[in-house]
């Protein structure tokens, strides 16, 4: 089986078929002493307008595992401080002859406006309020490899889902697969109806939070918060963070997941980080095996 992805932008447009595409070649991925294809002349530019740890680190492990070159752009000493813009980066990039691009921008819809301007594959690492789709998938990976199929399935996403394009991500990748999706956290910080997410609101997480399979905690965002959207920290954490008590309370078969960074104390404890339900440092390892695949379906895709 094949897949005919371009570009990844994110998962609202992926298939079904290519999500279980991507899914598959991720499991192949998971050894790193598994036989990798060998790109050795292929050059992948990550380019991180935005701070990033998890992001960039395995998208540059998962372009050395596959045998390819990564070039990391040190964006605070580019012409991107000089006033050139993002197109023009890129476009000057492409014409040195490079493979792919790595994106990551505060700007919803650049790499999908930049992949309709160049010619070389764009892999979105998180679009301002809009995807986060490797984070999209490496969560759904983790969350398939310890529930199996995920249709039918109840995971909660519990936080900052206005601002959270990982909320995003996930919600569209479970959706095409069939879990249902509920949604908590302070009204402020919910999703305006006209985004047309297929999602169930609960006012609070303890309305479900014995009956789901997996809870996945977000960041609160507050660098892309208005003032007072958010409530004070001991009132969040009370309301919505993921405490030893409400942990208590889940399914014993039940899974905890953050994207990170965490704010340890706030939207999570400091004693469910390393908890036995939870998947966080599962996430971030099968990060890499993920993005690996993602690189390897877009570096092998005729274009
Ligand atoms: N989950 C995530 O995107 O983390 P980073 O911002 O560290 O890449």
């Amino acid at each position: 089986m094949t897949t005919s992805i371009q570009n990844l932008i994110g998962l609202r447009t992926l298939s079904r078929t290519d999500i279980q595409f991507l899914l598959d070649q991720s499991e192949g991925f998971l050894n790193p002493e598994a036989p990798s294809p060998w790109f050795s002349q292929k050059i992948v530019v990550l380019l991180f307008f935005e701070p990033s740890t998890r992001t960039r680190v395995s998208f540059e492990l998962a372009v050395r595992r596959l045998g390819a070159i990564p070039l990391v752009v040190d964006i605070e000493k580019s012409s991107a401080k000089k006033g050139e813009t993002v197109l023009d980066t890129v476009r000057n990039i492409e014409a040195m002859g490079v493979d792919a691009f790595v994106i990551r921008h505060s700007e919803s819809g650049l790499p999908e406006q930049l992949s309709t301007l160049i010619h070389t594959p764009i892999l979105n690492a998180g679009d301002g309020v809009n995807e986060h789709p490797t984070q999209g998938l490496l969560d759904l990976f983790t969350l398939r490899s310890k529930l199996g199929e995920l249709a039918g399935k109840k995971i909660l996403i519990l936080g900052d889902i206005k601002h959270s394009r990982v909320a995003r991500s996930n919600i569209f990748g479970l959706n095409t697969l069939g879990a249902k999706v509920f949604i908590s956290g302070p009204p402020a910080l919910m999703p305006s109806s006209a985004d047309g997410l297929d999602v169930t609101i609960v006012r609070s997480p303890d309305e479900v939070i014995g009956e789901v399979d997996a809870v996945n905690v977000l960041r609160i965002q507050r660098e892309r918060q208005d003032s007072g959207e958010c409530p004070p920290v001991d009132e969040y954490r009370r309301l919505y963070g993921m405490t030893e008590e409400r942990v208590a309370r889940l399914n014993p078969s039940a899974w905890i997941l953050h994207p990170g960074p965490i704010n340890r104390g706030v939207e999570i404890d400091d004693s469910v980080v390393d908890h036995g339900q939870s998947l966080i440092l599962t996430q971030v390892r099968n990060g890499v095996a993920v993005r690996m695949a993602c690189l390897n379906a877009l570096l092998v895709s005729p274009k």
